[in-house]
């Protein structure tokens, strides 16, 4: 079994060590309530780390006050139990910790009244998932770069399932120089399509059969530019079109399925595409977010390679 450190100068002990012997960490970085997802990234840390190791950190930064930070799923047992079952020495460490040591000046969702150190990597936070939420990235960043100086990995591993995220972090460790590989795994599924997400715990289970719709009309899109199409609209209309028959569907008082946004975007620059560009080497995401009753659901197909 592995040390649970709640401590950060235990953990630097523990990894002082481990590089006295040349020993490389793989870090996975998570907010816990660990789901099959999460498990994978661990699988891709053991083939490439001697030490595979995951955060479980529920980051306050990355919140705005309106969203679900005081319910966000919170199973540190569980999720220690669904480590240990992945065998002996799958896993060499954990960190848990606490709020005021990642914040030792504090933390507040008020934007305007933190104090302290955050980190922004502009060009590519405000759109997307930026759009409703501005402030959600600097969080990420922010949290991502003080986990990286605190566990000081030479591998990091993120699930394509945030895609963006993934693309903020490439750009965060390229442009202040982290010496550090970054691993995109792709995403775990339900075998209905549904990308598995802590959130979908919030889920009703009249809900969650009608949750796949994302995917399906993201695969729907991902097809249009299979077969062809160049065009946003005729790529991304029948999507729209495919979610809002679903709306449709539910006939239904208190809760309802409704589209946020599609996007389709390069991912070098993320910024959204009228046509697809002539230069096939990019990689094209198309990714968008959904809601279902107050649940909020975010998916995407990436066409080429990240
Ligand atoms: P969290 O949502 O817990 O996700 C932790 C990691 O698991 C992220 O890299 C995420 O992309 C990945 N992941 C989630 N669902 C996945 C799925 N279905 N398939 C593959 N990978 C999946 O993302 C965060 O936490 C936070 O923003 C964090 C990076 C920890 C910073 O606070």
């Amino acid at each position: 079994s592995f040390p649970v450190f709640t401590s950060i100068p235990e953990y630097r002990a523990w990894r002082r060590e481990k590089l006295l012997k040349g020993e490389t960490v793989g870090l996975v970085p998570t907010m816990g309530a660990l789901h099959a997802g999460h498990l994978d990234l661990v699988r891709a840390a053991q083939k490439v780390a001697h030490h595979p190791v995951l955060s479980i950190f529920v980051n306050p930064a990355q919140f705005a006050p309106h969203e679900d930070l005081a319910r966000y799923p919170r199973t540190l047992p569980d999720d220690l139990k669904a480590l240990e079952d992945l065998g002996k020495s799958a896993v060499s460490a954990v960190l848990v910790p606490q709020v005021h040591d990642m914040y030792p000046l504090g933390i507040t969702l008020e934007v305007d009244k933190q104090r302290g150190a955050f980190v922004e990597v502009k060009g590519f936070s405000l759109q997307m998932e930026g759009i409703t939420r501005p402030h959600f990235f600097r969080g990420v960043a922010t949290v991502v770069s003080k986990l990286f100086n605190i566990f000081q990995p030479d591998h990091v591993f993120f699930g394509q399932k945030d895609v963006q995220q993934c693309v903020v972090i490439r750009n965060l460790i390229r442009d202040l120089h982290f010496p550090i590989e970054m691993h995109i795994v792709p995403t775990t599924r339900h075998e209905d399509g549904l990308a598995m997400s802590s959130r979908n715990k919030y889920l009703t289970s009249e809900q969650r059969p009608h949750a796949t719709v994302l995917h399906d009309a993201l695969e729907l899109a991902a097809a249009q530019i299979k077969g062809g199409a160049i065009q946003r609209d005729l790529i991304l209309r029948p999507a729209e079109q495919m979610i809002r028959e679903k709306a449709k569907e539910i006939a239904n008082p208190s809760w309802d399925v409704k589209l946020d946004y599609l996007s389709l975007v390069k991912s070098s620059d993320l910024q959204e595409l009228d046509s697809l560009p002539q230069d096939e080497s990019e990689a094209i995401i198309v990714s968008g977010a959904m809601w279902v009753g107050s649940t909020r659901l975010i998916d995407n197909v990436v066409l080429g390679k990240l």
